[in-house]
């Protein structure tokens, strides 16, 4: 059995989550992916952080490029642009695999990356960067590959949904409620990203680009956010028998594509109204298939790691079933770095 060298970049809410769950089932994971899965390390900004899970102090480096160096498989969760960008360029480059849930680089500089995947035959999936644990890009990419699908709309971001359904059952204030959101764990680190709109717009863009087979940027998105919505406004909506979410929609029509993030009326009937919490939910229409739902737990630390973990197994499996690895056999490549020298 191949065994296979994983560095962890990021130990955050998600991250923290995703190596308990490769040290605690590391022999399930084993047996499912067909290779072992071996965590040689966990680059950190700063080593004195407190994490979430109790892990191994030695595994813990703050050199994220020569971990990368050792990795057969590098996992990216450290979010942002830069230098999460060069890291995941780095990996790729050389031929390892990388799983991320990096939506605001994968909205952005997705085609470059898929292309640096291509030219080495390292895998890089994204199932994470999207509605949290709802398997929605997998359906989408390889599901539904042989349908045409004319529209996606949903609630793609938990923390303004937490906070506009808190508003709306509580008639709480929107400061109020981000706070408990950032809390929970469902907030970005800068929580502008998500109450601005531009979380739900990358994830739009993504789940653009896939349905549509095209190249949609984060850039391309129309995207308002709900930092305008106030408690009279909520309280005016249900008045009239409405509640507001923050809606992704995108949509190929004749006229061509369109996607756009927006605070909209949803009438209390509708199967989006009942999307409580930090819940998402997205709606698939394809021409053949129909009308198609996908829902669960949008945002959170066990629930997205949940997604991640997916991806990890599926590039482990493919690596087993003879995709190639970082220069050639895993058996030829040094053993793990000496992390008490650094
Ligand atoms: N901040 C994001 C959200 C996390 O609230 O949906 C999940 O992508």
């Amino acid at each position: 059995e191949k065994n296979l060298k994983v560095a962890l970049l990021g130990c955050g809410t998600v991250g923290a989550q995703v190596a308990r769950i490769l040290l605690e089932d590391a022999n399930e994971l084993a047996s499912r992916s067909g290779a072992g899965l071996q965590l040689i390390g966990i680059a950190v900004r700063n080593l004195e952080t407190k994490r979430d899970v109790d892990l191994p102090k030695e595994l813990f480096t703050t050199d994220a490029l020569a971990l990368i160096e050792q990795a057969d498989v590098v996992i990216e969760l450290l979010g942002g642009l830069d230098p999460a960008g060069q890291y995941i360029a780095a990996a790729l480059s050389k031929g390892a695999s990388v799983v991320t849930g990096n939506k605001a680089l994968i909205a952005l500089k997705g085609a470059e990356l898929n292309e640096v995947a291509a030219g080495s035959g390292a895998q890089l999936r994204y199932e994470a960067a999207v509605a949290g644990a709802i398997p929605i890009l997998r359906p989408i990419a390889d599901s539904l590959a042989g349908d045409h699908i004319t529209k996606v709309m949903g609630i793609v971001n938990g923390t303004t949904n937490f906070i506009l359904d808190a508003m709306d059952t509580t008639g709480a204030a929107f400061g109020d409620v981000l706070a408990e959101a950032q809390a929970l764990g469902y907030a970005e680190a800068d929580p502008t990203a998500d109450v601005g709109g531009h979380d739900a717009a990358a994830k739009a863009a993504i789940l653009a680009s896939l349905a549509f087979h095209t190249s949609i940027s984060s850039e391309q998105v129309s995207t308002e956010g709900i930092t305008e919505v106030t408690a009279e406004d909520v309280a005016a909506a249900a008045e009239a028998g409405y509640v507001i979410k923050l809606l992704a929609i995108a949509e190929q029509g004749d006229a061509g594509i369109s996607v756009r993030v927006y605070p909209a009326l949803i009438r209390r009937g509708h199967p989006l109204a009942t999307v409580h919490g930090a819940f998402n939910a997205v709606f698939v229409e394809a021409e053949n298939a129909g009308d198609l739902m996908f829902y669960g737990a949008g945002a959170g630390g066990n629930a997205t790691a949940s997604a991640v973990m997916g991806d990890v197994v599926a590039v482990a499996r493919q690596i087993a079933a003879g995709a190639p690895l970082p220069n050639g056999s895993v058996h030829q490549r040094p053993r793990m770095l000496d992390f008490d020298a650094i």
